[in-house]
């Protein structure tokens, strides 16, 4: 296994040679983003939505009593539907999930999305003790977890995945392992996947490591330091 463990303190200068191409790859990814989002919407919502037209279109015309039940019945579970759907697109959107739920619970409920979307079964698994962490620290694990859940789905074929969430004296410590085919992560890669999961633990002033062999599955490890009190928020 090839192990890259990298200590974010000494941030290089991003304002010299290479910005450009490194900026352009940003609105790049932020453009690929922005369609995922868009098909997210459209697949799941205005489908769910014109379906929900055609079934109240139906109740227009001599309809039974009840068959308009049924039709009824049939449009309230598409509301509940779409409901849902509109809830967890936002929710994995916007950052205020950290805040409000606390890291564990946005963590666990990111794990949870991915299992049931993907069909890859995620055991997550919390320290007890885990106490609280600063919010931008917090929010720094949820993407790096988004990232690597998102890459285990495009890349690892993994059967399963799992995700912990640990306590040191001052540091939290986040794994995310899977079972899948692995890579050889001393090859130079042009996605920012991981470029931003390092990127956002160099931010949060911690560290990563990504262990991972063809065939051997791929291990990301962050510890990040959980921060002042004064600006935490609930972690369970
Ligand atoms: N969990 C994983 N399993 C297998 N391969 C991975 C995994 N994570 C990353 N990789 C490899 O590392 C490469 C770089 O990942 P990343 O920087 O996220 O870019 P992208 O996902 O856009 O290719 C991927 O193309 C893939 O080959
Ligand atoms: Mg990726």
């Amino acid at each position: 296994m090839k192990e890259d463990h990298q200590r974010g303190t000494n941030r290089p200068n991003h304002l010299s040679g290479g910005c450009e191409s490194l900026a352009a790859r940003i609105i790049a990814a932020q453009e690929e983003e922005r369609a995922r989002i868009a098909r997210d919407l459209h697949d799941d919502i205005c489908q769910q939505l014109s379906l929900l037209a055609m079934d109240l279109q139906q109740l227009r015309f001599g309809l039974s009593q009840s068959e308009a039940r049924t039709a009824i019945d049939e449009a309230l579970r598409k509301v509940g539907s779409i409901t849902s759907d509109i809830h967890s697109v936002s929710h994995r959107l916007h950052p205020s999930m950290v805040r409000d739920l606390g890291v564990t619970a946005a963590i666990k409920a990111e794990c949870g999305h991915f299992a049931a979307r993907h069909g890859i079964p995620v055991n997550f698994k919390c320290d007890l003790l885990l106490g609280a962490i600063a919010e931008e620290n917090g929010l720094a694990l949820f993407r790096i977890v988004q990232e690597a859940l998102h890459n285990v789905a495009k890349h690892a074929k993994a059967s399963d995945v799992h995700v912990s969430l640990d306590r040191s004296a001052d540091d939290i410590c986040l794994r995310i392992e899977d079972s899948g085919i692995g890579f050889d992560p001393e090859q130079p890669q042009i996605g920012l996947g991981l470029a931003s999961m390092r990127e956002r633990t160099a931010l949060a002033h911690g560290s990563l490591a990504i262990s991972s062999a063809p065939s051997r599955g791929t291990v990301v490890e962050v510890i990040v330091p959980a921060g002042l009190a004064s600006t935490s928020s609930p972690i369970g």
